[in-house]
């Protein structure tokens, strides 16, 4: 079992952290998930725009080079031998006393490790029931933070009603799920909130817009009011590890029985070609 922790890869029990760690005092730090199918990272390179833009939005410096960073992920992944699973990565501000006001000449704690997890099949097959609640989190969830309370909390509350994941809405206006973003698709156009400060813009996210565009679907990144879940044709979720995953139900704040549909079984197979 081997870890990342700087720019070396270590034997776990090698690696420590930092009583002072920024991230473990107040969550100050970043993060990314990325799949891997068969030991190869899918979309990688999105994934790093996005890791260097959370950081320069959070005032923070890598401090390591792209090309670095690349070859640790891959060194990485070929020391673990992993196949299907993910390399999760994360960067915080540094190890300074606990202090509010971080300052600007610590160096950031780079780490990362790797995890076995295979594809969701059954649940990309048949389904998964949503828990519909209100999103308290802050105003830059575009940022990939690893402060993630509002987060785990909402998917806490959804499980606790049998429900596989959370969605969230602001006064009545659908933002995205815990972990994951959410997609309806009501007379074959697909709606989706729009990558504003309000959610976090999925690398899974992105992709399918790509794939939907391509089979000449509609695509419209507009927020919608919880009603409109109700009379949804199709809904789905996706995330670097749920990929595209069909809603079946939705409790809570609305309710609502949803069919696995032919458009998002078609975006499945579309995706399913992208990774073999
Ligand atoms: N979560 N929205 C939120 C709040 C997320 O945490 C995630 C991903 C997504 C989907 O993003 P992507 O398609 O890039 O994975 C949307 C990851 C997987 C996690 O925290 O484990």
């Amino acid at each position: 079992d081997y870890v990342l922790k700087q720019h070396d890869i270590l034997q776990r029990d090698e690696a420590s952290i930092d009583f002072n760690d920024r991230g473990y005092h107040f969550g100050d730090g970043i993060y990314e998930v990325v799949r891997t199918y068969n030991g190869t990272p899918f979309a990688l390179e999105e994934h790093l725009d996005r890791f260097y833009e959370s950081a320069k939005k959070l005032d923070m410096d890598l401090a390591i080079s792209r090309e670095t960073l690349i070859s640790l992920i891959n060194q990485l992944i070929s020391k673990n031998q992993l196949k299907t699973g993910i390399v999760y990565l994360q960067v915080t501000r540094g190890v300074q006393d606990r202090n509010h006001l971080y300052s600007r000449e610590i160096s950031p704690v780079l780490t990362g490790y790797v995890a076995s997890l295979d594809r969701k099949h059954e649940v990309m097959q048949n389904g998964i029931d949503l828990w519909l609640t209100k999103d308290v989190r802050w105003l830059r969830c575009d940022i990939k933070t690893i402060n993630l309370l509002g987060n785990i909390m909402a998917k806490r509350e959804a499980a606790d009603q049998d429900c596989h994941e959370a969605i969230m809405h602001r006064d009545g206006t659908v933002t995205e799920g815990s972990s994951s973003n959410l997609f309806l698709i009501k007379d074959e156009t697909l709606y989706t909130h729009p990558a504003t400060n309000l959610i976090l813009n999925g690398i899974t996210r992105q992709v399918v817009i790509k794939l939907a565009k391509q089979a000449g679907l509609n695509v419209v990144e507009e927020a919608f009011p919880i009603d409109v879940l109700a009379i949804a044709d199709e809904a789905f979720i996706t995330s670097t590890t749920m990929e595209i995953t069909p809603v079946r139900s939705i409790k809570g704040d609305v309710d609502a029985s949803i069919h696995v549909g032919p458009l998002t079984k078609k975006l499945q197979e579309a995706f399913n070609n992208l990774i073999s």
